[in-house]
């Protein structure tokens, strides 16, 4: 894209405050989870313990991770993580919302109509962090994209892994990978963000549990397990 146009797309307005107590929200699916958090704040860790623990509890489990999950949106993914593509603001937004709604349609609601649990490394949530609060793009645009893209398939209840900024560049070289386009976006970028989910988490108290991510692995998994337990014995 020539230079002019980067400069335009990117002048969307930053760090304007949100409200995401406005507006509807589907009421959850009973088996629907979501883990959310900043990168490199557990998730993936976490939704394998998870997985596991309620597996051996005889359960059947359905793991998805965003953007991703189905080759469309898999092919998504590789389009939206490649430090190579500058990518709009509002073109982030579609893509991440196209590769949700092909999950949401092919894997999600398949899963959760056969009483399947759905666990997700990340859902729209997700979306609202770091598109909204992030990128700055207008919230109730962002609402109207979730009621697009999934219908009434959201998650019941959603774990925020509340991890500081200041540790995030310790856990990703801690494994060893190169920096994907999202994660190259700064430390400003990730305030945002970071206080953004902690915005939504007390907005939203009863769709989430807040957990410190800086405990030990088995710390932050006890706790989950622990909040999880009620809420699938009431679904
Ligand atoms: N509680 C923990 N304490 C210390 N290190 C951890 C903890 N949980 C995960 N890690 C390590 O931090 C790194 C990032 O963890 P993980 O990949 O699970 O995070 P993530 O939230 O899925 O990140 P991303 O958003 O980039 O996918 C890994 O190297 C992992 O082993
Ligand atoms: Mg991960």
């Amino acid at each position: 894209m020539p230079l002019r146009q980067r400069q335009e797309v990117q002048e969307v307005p930053r760090g304007k405050p949100l409200n995401p107590a406005s507006g509807s929200l589907p009421n959850g699916r009973p088996r629907f989870f979501s883990l959310e958090g900043v990168d490199g704040s557990g998730k993936s860790t976490q939704l394998a313990l998870l997985a596991t623990a309620l597996r051996a509890q005889g359960r059947e489990v359905v793991t998805v991770r965003e953007p991703g999950g189905t080759p469309v949106s898999d092919a998504i993914r590789k389009l939206l993580l490649d430090p190579a593509n500058p990518i709009a603001p509002a073109a982030e937004l579609l893509l991440f919302s196209a590769a949700r709604a092909q999950l949401v349609e092919q894997v999600i609601a398949p899963a959760l109509a056969e009483g399947k649990i759905v666990l997700a490394d990340r859902f729209g949530w997700s979306t609202l962090a770091y598109q909204g609060y992030g990128r700055g793009l207008d919230e109730r645009r962002i609402r109207e994209l979730f009621a697009i893209a999934c219908g009434d398939v959201w998650p019941k209840h959603s774990f925020l892994l509340d991890l500081p900024v200041a540790a995030i560049a310790g856990r990703l070289q801690a494994g060893d990978r190169s920096a994907d386009r999202m994660e190259s976006a700064g430390a400003g970028f990730f305030e945002r963000v970071q206080a953004g989910y902690r915005a939504i988490a007390m907005q939203h108290p009863e769709r989430f549990t807040v957990i410190d991510a800086a405990l030990p692995q088995d710390s932050v998994h006890s706790a989950i397990l622990t909040s999880l337990g009620p809420l699938l014995a009431g679904g």
